[in-house]
């Protein structure tokens, strides 16, 4: 359920016609709505009100301020996978007591800065990773908590690129390195091992993968109890997937109830890290069509968003549903919907059949508040768009479009550059 519908035959966010946004800001133009956002962030954390948990918001999935704000004022943990990402979580006001450190290249600055921050706990990739916190914490008189990432060998029956619990991916630890993992933590003076993670991959349709791979966390858990070793957070990362054409997965409740059953009697905080079943469809994409044309038999919409804006569809071939933001009169067409930038490989959509659009009309990208602006390039020297969220009959323009300066700003000038190397 999104707040993007039409009314008296005009696309509206919330309460406000998207043709007057971008009347006001153009396109390309990514617009979010924060009642969506919150509606999700509710649903999902409600989800689990029968046990312990925290829920850790996934801040890749959308990093904007404005929504790690509300998402904060809500009372959502983060997942964070950068020194950048936990900038941006403290700067929105995340309580770090609340924020998980995912991901498999932590570098040893991005180590202290989390440890100054006092953040929940690292969730640690590898051996090597595990002795770097130590003696960085050790460094600077702390200790760390720290969770190890199992890698379970879970199928999650999704696309290749977002799987992320299977033996062949880079992610975590196999069960025998993480039990010798567990060991080493409990002799260095400065981690304490407090919990236990996976995350096994994005945008997972079935309930069965995650349930499967609970499975295999409680056994590992048992080793572990056998070990001495005092475990208070089981984090079973991120992955509920979303509707973007005829996906059916399964809603939050589902999901609650499920992991809700299975931890009975276990005595642990559960942790989630969900990103795009929160920030999916709070956002589209509007971009204004420049052109049309037909090549042979085939029929092009050519608008002014691109790969370098919404880069989903050209890099794992994803659906996102197209629509006119001014409701057709039932004519239809069936085109490719590609941008300006010089690849085959830039399209929106592929042939797709919508309301019948011409030059100048407008058309939203649905499903792009996830994975959407954060993975945004300046490819081909295209200014990356500017972002929206709007509440009700109110906006706020919570990223300004850049401009040609933005393309340079951080390049030395060409001349000088020249000039310099000749000397
Ligand atoms: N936790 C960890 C450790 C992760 O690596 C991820 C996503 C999440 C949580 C959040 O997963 P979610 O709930 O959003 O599925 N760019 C891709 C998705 C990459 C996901 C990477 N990791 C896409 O556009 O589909």
């Amino acid at each position: 359920m999104h707040h993007f519908q039409y009314k008296n035959g005009q696309l509206h966010a919330e309460d406000i016609a998207v043709a007057d946004l971008v009347y006001e800001y153009g396109t390309p133009l990514y617009i979010y709505s924060a009642t969506t956002l919150k509606r999700h962030y509710k649903a999902f954390d409600s989800a689990f009100d029968g046990i312990d948990h925290l829920t850790c918001y996934s801040v890749k999935a959308n990093s904007n301020l404005s929504f790690l704000k509300i998402l904060a004022q809500e009372g959502a943990g983060t997942d964070i996978v950068s020194g950048g990402e936990l900038f941006r979580a403290l700067r929105a006001g995340v309580d770090p007591k609340k924020i998980v450190y995912s991901g498999v290249g932590k570098k040893t600055v991005e180590i202290q800065e989390a440890l100054f921050a006092d953040i929940l706990m690292f969730n640690v990739e590898s051996v090597q990773e595990l002795e770097r916190i130590n003696d960085v914490a050790g460094g600077v008189d702390k200790v760390a908590r720290v969770s190890l990432r199992i890698n379970p060998d879970v199928d999650p029956k999704t696309h290749p690129y977002v799987s992320t619990g299977l033996k062949e991916n880079k992610f975590g630890l196999s069960r025998a390195d993480a039990l010798k993992a567990y060991a080493l933590a409990q002799s260095l003076p400065n981690v304490e091992p407090i919990g236990m993670d996976c995350h096994i991959g994005s945008q997972l349709t079935q309930l069965s993968p995650f349930m499967e791979a609970l499975e295999k966390l409680k056994e590992f858990h048992g080793q572990l109890v056998q070990m001495g070793i005092k475990i208070k957070y089981m984090d079973l990362g991120g992955g509920l997937g979303i509707t973007y054409n005829e996906e059916a997965p399964p809603h939050p409740e589902e999901l609650g109830k499920a992991l809700i059953e299975s931890l009975k009697g276990l005595d642990v905080t559960l942790i989630l890290e969900p990103g795009r079943v929160i920030a999916g469809n709070t956002g589209i994409l509007v971009t204004e069509v420049q052109y049309t044309k037909t090549n042979e038999d085939k029929t092009f919409v050519i608008v002014d968003a691109a790969m370098n804006d919404l880069v989903r569809p050209s890099l794992y071939g994803s659906y996102h549903r197209i629509a006119s933001v001014r409701e057709g009169n039932g004519e239809e067409m069936t085109a490719d919907v590609v941008g300006p930038i010089c690849e085959s490989g830039d399209f929106l959509a592929k042939n797709r059949t919508f309301p019948k659009v011409a030059q100048g009309d407008l058309l939203a990208a649905f499903s792009a508040g996830a994975y959407g602006f954060v993975m945004s390039s300046q490819y081909n020297s295209r200014a990356r768009a500017a972002e929206i969220m709007v509440e009700g009959d109110k906006h706020v323009l919570v990223r300004k479009r850049e401009v040609y300066n933005d393309l340079v700003a951080l390049e030395e000038d060409g001349l000088a550059c020249i000039g310099r190397l000749k000397k």
